[in-house]
């Protein structure tokens, strides 16, 4: 541990994980911020898998505890936040990781269901725990909120829903940033690439009936750095950089974390 969150408190909601042979971004960033020091509240739906994220962080020696909150609910974001209060005073760093895209489709068959579930998960789960949050590190004048969205946000993609949120939630980050430079608080927006995680491997697979091998072949092929996905940690690593003191002159950015997929853009 090298402390570059020493005597943080940390919120990171969606630190649980679909289950699958690698570790989840949600998963690697909570375990990556009590390594470097920070108490991190690992927020999820599923009880037992942000308990599996404390587990690992505590057998590891670090410091975290869980909070089951459904965060597409303003009154489970409060009670998150009064949770966290309940331990102490403040509250440096929010990751909001949440995001789903099962149900996704092209313009002429997308379900109006699916696009209104989609657009709910992928806003409301960072949106609410903000608003919850934002009083908090207003009174301090400090923070770091680091949101979760794509590549798919500014690279071209056949489905329409989990792209046009993930651009959507880039967008509300630049307005979270400017909204709140005055009080010292930041927020960026990270947008992974094509991740060997279990939620895009296992999930997928499991949704499309296509072998976890050959999807993996498939998604390599599409990385121009090294010809490989990322992972988790590589996710992990850059929020932590946003999360720490290292970035205190960063605000309102989209930092892609793709292995250079969206530098083929132009
Ligand atoms: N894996 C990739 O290739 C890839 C690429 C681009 C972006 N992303 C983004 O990464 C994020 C997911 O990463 P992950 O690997 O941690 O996914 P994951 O599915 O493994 O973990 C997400 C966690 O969020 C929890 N969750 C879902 N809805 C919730 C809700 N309403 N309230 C509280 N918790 C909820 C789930 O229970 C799960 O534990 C998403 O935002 C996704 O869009 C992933």
């Amino acid at each position: 541990m090298s402390g570059r969150l020493a005597d943080k408190v940390a919120i990171v909601v969606g630190a649980g994980q679909t289950p699958g042979d690698t570790i989840g971004n949600g998963r690697a960033t909570a375990v990556l911020f009590a390594r470097e020091g920070a108490t991190v509240a690992c927020v999820d739906r599923v009880a037992a898998a942000a308990e599996q994220t404390v587990a690992q962080i505590v057998s590891e020696g670090g410091t975290a505890f869980p909070v089951v909150a459904d965060v597409t609910q303003e009154d489970a974001c409060r009670e998150v936040v009064a949770a966290v209060l309940e331990r102490g005073s403040r509250v440096d760093v929010l990751h909001n990781n949440v995001g789903i895209g099962a149900g996704d489709q092209t313009p002429s068959r997308i379900d109006p269901e699916a696009w209104d579930r989609i657009f709910d998960v992928n806003l409301k789960s960072a949106i609410l725990p903000c608003k919850a949050v934002l009083p908090i590190m207003r009174e301090r004048c400090a923070g770091s909120i680091i949101n979760i969205s794509s590549v798919g946000a500014v690279c071209a993609m056949p489905t329409v829903a989990y792209k046009a949120s993930k651009a959507a939630l880039n967008a509300y980050t630049q307005s979270l940033a400017i909204g709140n430079a005055k009080y010292g608080i930041r927020a960026n927006v990270i947008m992974p690439g094509l991740m060997n995680t279990p939620m895009a491997i296992d999930g997928i697979a499991a949704a499309t009936g296509v072998d976890k091998q050959t999807l993996i072949e498939q998604r390599d092929a599409m990385v121009p750095l090294r010809g490989k996905m990322g992972t988790a940690w590589d996710v992990a690593h850059a929020a932590l950089f946003l999360a720490s003191d290292e970035s205190g002159f960063i605000t309102g950015v989209a930092l892609p974390v793709d292995g250079g997929q969206s530098a083929r853009i132009g």
